[in-house]
């Protein structure tokens, strides 16, 4: 190869003209100041602090509460976004007015349904709760919402709370198992998961001002496990204060719970948003750990009045307290600090995905759900499935069948793109030559669209001894009666704000399946509600669905059970207990308490913990639900007798499908402490696994089993400790289906 000098030359030449280029350019760069806040690549430590030390007061204070019903103010000078929020924890709810709870009449914010928290949770799989958080992460994020309010995880007392539906159950393993993946999938969007209602917000009843009683013990370990899964394995971005008191503080400024046990003891870092209006004072929320306030009814203000969000307990007051001393600057950087967090973590994170609305994907994820947490609660005469390729005249009743359950129900309430209903969805997979009729036989009043102006509740009224009588008489010619009851989302229903009356079905609904069991033995009962009801009617009904509220697909997810496309594998998520004497919140606790004060003096005697001490077995126990194929259980096995501190042992069980349908079966670990010096449950749930099996086929299940599994609360350590002794590991298909009980011996 030949070397040409001339082009060395030019090559040499124009390498230093570069060198120069690049020197001059570093040096306007670095003339510029280029920000170290807006560059994704830096650490987000670095970024708040670049951020926090060009902001003045004034920004500082404006960005720690709303500036509308719905979101909170950035910093425009630094081009920092707003925060916007949007219920949760069902579906991305519509938009609303600025200042206003009522809906802004957009053309374009109709979402999809996902079900309720009580179906998810039925599931029993951490699967499905990824792909719920994922999918309703991603709605979210289409419609530029940086935070979900959800999921709540306040643990279910009592059958009365109105809000169950959009917890998790009565179990902490349970609920926080659920949780985790949730948030996972929500925060994968870019979208941060405020997790709600910290803490102890277990009833509707005077639920803004009643001070919860409640020893540590319990505290420890029923109340908050889930939300220390939240924050610890989730690590969730967001955290939503409750409205109740606990040792006489509301919970979003509460000394204990967010400064204490939130911040300093688990590590959070994320932020702390007030329920709205859930604060009361500018000292103890500027102090007690509180970060956003939203929603406040400002003194001597209307609701509405337009500047109403600058007298806000954490804008005006603030603001002048810091500027005659009262206060310093250390809580406001703290709170702004956090702010900017959630920031970098959702808005400013430019590799956060466009995320998607309404997509086919979206409906397939939500049917996969409520499939798989509908539960089978009786099947007396293997009535269920119904054969859909049989010409039958298939009798629908009852006005869940027809009635919008995406609508009502409080802060969770949808404008919804589509809703099948029950009846729908049973019309579209019963054989075309099939009669599927309707009937009524019940009625309550309809509940408005909040988020649609001008949208009116139907007025129409029904003669109910008419429609009773109707229905009964229909009843008598049909082949099958398909009976759609339960409860739904009117005010002392399943709805926030309030608690139910009782735990019986409403509008004469045990009177209504009594008389159509009397004439139609083919009778099925599908319940769909967020709570327990009492079932005086249950020896009368061969089977019985509880479908819970299933969202955008509900009759298609419905009907897929009813009609066996699905194998139903959903398992309770909370006891049914026969009646509210059966329920430890009400026979040893406080219910709603006097106003001021509520009591739990029931302690962890909740849900299947009080069936077990109280020895008397439940109307459906917590972990129940059936399949259409069958299940053996067996050959359960132990590793060791023996588990030292540091080591593990595993219990094992053979679980095989002995029907003629594929199906899933929930293998449930319980651990019962012996002998303890303090009491303790009679078990309590510690791992379970969900096991898809085709006919004849059979699976091991294995769990490990350690020391951590063993440990109970001790106030008097204020840790977390196990005592040696003797233990038991418990396999079960429910709380009330045993199959093998195995002895082991802890030593330390
Ligand atoms: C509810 C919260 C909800 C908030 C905003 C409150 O009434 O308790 O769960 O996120 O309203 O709608």
């Amino acid at each position: 190869m030949s070397i040409n000098y001339y082009n060395m030359l030019h090559v040499k030449k124009t390498f230093l003209v570069l060198i120069l280029f690049s020197v001059q350019l570093l040096s306007t760069y670095a003339q510029t100041d280029k920000p170290i806040y807006l560059d994704s690549n830096a650490p987000i430590a670095d970024r708040i602090e670049d951020a926090l030390q060009r902001m003045t007061l004034e920004e500082k204070v404006a960005m720690t509460h709303a500036q509308s019903k719905f979101s909170s103010p950035g910093c425009a000078r630094l081009g920092i976004p707003e925060n916007w929020m949007s219920d949760g924890p069902h579906g991305i709810r519509a938009e609303v007015l600025w200042d206003e709870w009522y809906g802004a009449s957009w053309t374009n914010d109709s979402c999809f349904a996902f079900p309720a928290l009580t179906c998810l949770a039925s599931t029993w799989n951490p699967e499905m709760a990824h792909l719920y958080g994922k999918s309703i992460g991603e709605e979210a994020r289409y419609r530029n919402k940086n935070v979900l309010l959800g999921p709540g995880v306040n643990i279910y007392r009592t059958p009365l709370n109105g809000r169950n539906f959009e917890y998790m159950g009565e179990d902490p393993y349970l609920s926080s198992t659920m949780v985790v993946p949730y948030i996972q999938g929500v925060q994968s969007n870019g979208v941060a998961a405020c997790v709600k209602h910290f803490a102890l917000n277990n009833q509707e009843v005077d639920r803004d001002k009643i001070n919860v009683v409640v020893d540590e013990r319990t505290l420890r370990e029923i109340y908050l496990p889930a939300f220390k899964a939240a924050v610890q394995e989730g690590k969730a971005w967001a955290i939503m204060g409750s409205y109740n008191q606990y040792k006489k503080e509301h919970c979003c400024h509460n000394e204990y719970l967010l400064n204490d046990i939130l911040k300093k003891e688990w590590g959070f870092d994320g932020v702390v948003i007030s329920d709205w209006g859930g604060v009361h004072d500018t000292r103890q929320a500027v102090l007690n750990g509180l970060d956003m306030e939203f929603g406040s009814w400002t003194n001597g203000l209307d609701w509405g009045t337009s500047n109403a969000y600058s007298n806000y307990y954490l804008a005006n007051p603030y603001l002048k307290a810091i500027k005659n001393k009262e206060f310093g600057t250390k809580e406001l950087d703290d709170k702004v600090r956090r702010i900017l967090r959630l920031t970098f973590r959702t808005t400013m994170n430019r590799q956060r995905p466009y995320g998607s609305f309404n997509t086919p994907a979206h409906s397939l994820a939500g049917k996969t759900i409520a499939e798989e947490g509908m539960v089978l609660l009786k099947n007396k005469k293997n009535l269920l499935p119904l054969d859909k390729n049989k010409t039958q005249k298939i009798l629908v009743v009852g006005e869940n069948a027809i009635k919008r359950m995406t609508i009502g129900g409080g802060s969770s309430s949808l404008k919804v793109k589509y809703e099948i209903s029950p009846l729908a969805g049973i019309k579209s997979l019963a054989s075309p030559s099939s009669e599927v009729t309707f009937s009524m036989g019940y009625a309550s009043p309809a509940v408005a669209e909040q988020d649609v102006v001008g949208a009116k509740a139907d007025t129409t009224t029904y003669d109910a001894a008419a429609i009773h009588a109707a229905a009964v008489e229909a009843a008598k010619a049909a082949d099958v009666v398909i009976y759609v009851g339960g409860l739904n989302k009117n005010d002392g229903q399943d709805c926030e704000g309030n608690d139910r009356a009782s735990m019986g079905l409403p509008y004469e609904q045990d009177a209504l399946i009594n008389d159509l069991a009397d004439v139609n033995k083919n009778i099925v009962v599908v319940l769909l509600s967020g709570n327990a009801v009492s079932m005086p009617w249950i020896n009368k009904v061969p089977s019985v669905l509880e479908a819970w509220y299933a969202g955008s697909e509900a009759g298609n997810a419905l009907a897929s059970i009813l009609f066996g496309d699905t194998n139903p594998s959903g398992k309770l998520p909370f006891t049914f207990p026969v009646s509210l004497a059966d329920c430890g919140a009400h026979a040893l606790g406080e219910y709603p308490g006097d106003g001021t004060d509520v009591h739990y003096n029931e302690g962890m005697n909740i849900g299947y913990r009080y069936t077990d001490k109280q020895k008397k077995a439940p109307l459906f126990p917590f972990g129940f639900g059936l399949s259409y194929t069958t299940f053996r259980v067996n050959q359960v096995t132990l590793s060791d007798k023996h588990l030292s501190k540091t080591g593990s042992i595993e219990v094992q069980a053979t679980v095989t499908n002995t029907g003629d349908r594929a199906g899933k079966e929930v293998i449930q670990l319980y651990i019962s402490d012996k002998k303890c010096s303090v009491e303790r449950p009679v078990k309590e749930l510690k791992g379970f696994t969900k096991v898809a099996l085709a006919p004849g086929e059979s699976k091991v299940v294995t769990f490990n089993i350690d020391e951590s599994m063993l440990r109970f609360y001790s106030v008097k350590d204020h840790a977390w400790i196990s005592e040696p002794g003797k233990f038991e590991a418990i396999i079960a298909t429910s709380a009330e289906d045993i199959v093998a009980k195995k002895s082991f011996t802890l030593s330390l």
